[in-house]
């Protein structure tokens, strides 16, 4: 099998700006994601998680913001520096979004399936019948009720979940070997969440792609990924397997989410939302940007340094980046 990462990130920065200054929304950000394998991106609203992965799919836009270092390969090809028309080529083809908001990314006066066809004909140069009928087994799939009848509907006409639906169909019209996934059950009710997760590893494990999948809600993330990068100001702070992150947490804001969280063992009484926020891109720390909220005793360099993303009791894989903590809680210390 081919261990060659899907897709490798590596020193990613992105900056916007703000005021005449350039500010960092994302730094120096490394991280790889695997065929058949759904890496999470969790943190708090502003942490960077949309930037991410709108850098990788090469949709900062130029009039405010631009890539400021870094690398991103996908299939080893660096991705930085291609021309637009090139990167059209691989967006929504060799890699595809589900987007954070489905109707700003659905055209309100094109029908659902046609907007699928498109793609399909743009992409894969198939004629409008193929296409269609391709678009039609897509709806099928994502499980839109009565697809045939459904197809030749506008967005305004379908619910909230169907958008979301149909966002995926679209994202996987041309078998993408990389999908990022950003937030795309947030605004969904509880049952129809369910129902898209399990779409979503169903396809992954059809297709064999690679999957990032962004979200606040580490309660998804126990079910659908395999790994975790968990983000705070625009920089990954911990990383690890979904277990070893569940049950061996060791940045304090891991911790503190984890705290925060809704988990079936245990009332509502029980969360412990953390105070204070996420800081603005424009406001710049030398340390720790949890410094301020971090509940730990902190040292002098916590605020005076950034600390690195270091290996966690000799694992290679369960990275930190803490000066204080350096061995992992466990999960019965959290209770
Ligand atoms: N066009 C822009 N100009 C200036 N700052 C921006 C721009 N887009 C995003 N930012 C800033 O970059 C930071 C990261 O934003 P991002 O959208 O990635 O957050 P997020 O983690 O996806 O949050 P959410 O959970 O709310 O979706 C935020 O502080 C945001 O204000
Ligand atoms: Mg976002």
């Amino acid at each position: 099998m081919n261990k060659e990462p899907v897709l490798k990130v590596s020193g990613l920065t992105t900056e916007f700006r703000i005021k005449g200054d350039w500010y960092p929304a994302i730094r120096d950000l490394s991280f790889e994601v695997n065929a058949n394998e759904t890496l999470a991106i969790v943190g708090e609203s502003g942490c960077g998680k949309s930037i991410t992965a709108l850098s990788v799919m090469g949709l900062i836009s130029k009039s405010q913001g631009r890539v400021a270092s870094g690398s991103i390969n996908l299939l080893g090809r660096e991705l930085l520096g291609l021309k637009e028309k090139e990167m059209e080529s691989i967006r929504g083809n060799t890699m595809a979004m589900v987007f954070q908001e489905p109707m700003t990314s659905l055209n309100p006066v094109m029908t659902i399936g046609s907007q699928i066809a498109e793609a399909l004909r743009y992409h894969r140069k198939l004629s409008r019948r193929q296409a269609g009928e391709q678009a039609l087994e897509l709806l099928d799939l994502v499980k839109i009720p009565s697809a045939a009848k459904r197809f030749s509907d506008y967005p305004h006409q379908f619910s909230g979940g169907m958008r979301q639906r149909v966002m995926i169909a679209m994202a996987l019209a041309c078998e993408p070997r990389l999908l990022l996934a950003d937030e795309p059950t947030t605004a969904l009710d509880v049952t129809i969440q369910v129902q898209i997760l399990a779409l979503l590893a169903e396809s992954k494990a059809r297709s064999g792609m690679g999957m990032v999948f962004i979200t606040h809600n580490l309660g998804v993330v126990a079910s659908i990924a395999d790994r975790v990068a968990v983000m705070y100001g625009g920089r990954i702070i911990e990383q690890a397997s979904v277990d070893e992150l569940f049950d061996r947490p060791t940045h304090p804001y891991t911790e503190a989410l984890l705290r925060s969280m809704p988990r079936v063992d245990r009332d509502r009484s029980d969360l412990f939302p953390i105070p204070g926020q996420v800081p603005p891109i424009t406001e710049e720390t030398p340390g720790c940007r949890y410094a301020d909220r971090c509940t730990m005793n902190k040292e002098a360099r916590c605020t005076r340094e950034v600390p690195p993303l270091a290996p966690v009791g000799g694992s290679s894989t369960h990275l930190a980046r803490c000066w204080v903590r350096a061995e992992p809680i466990t999960r019965e210390a959290l209770q």
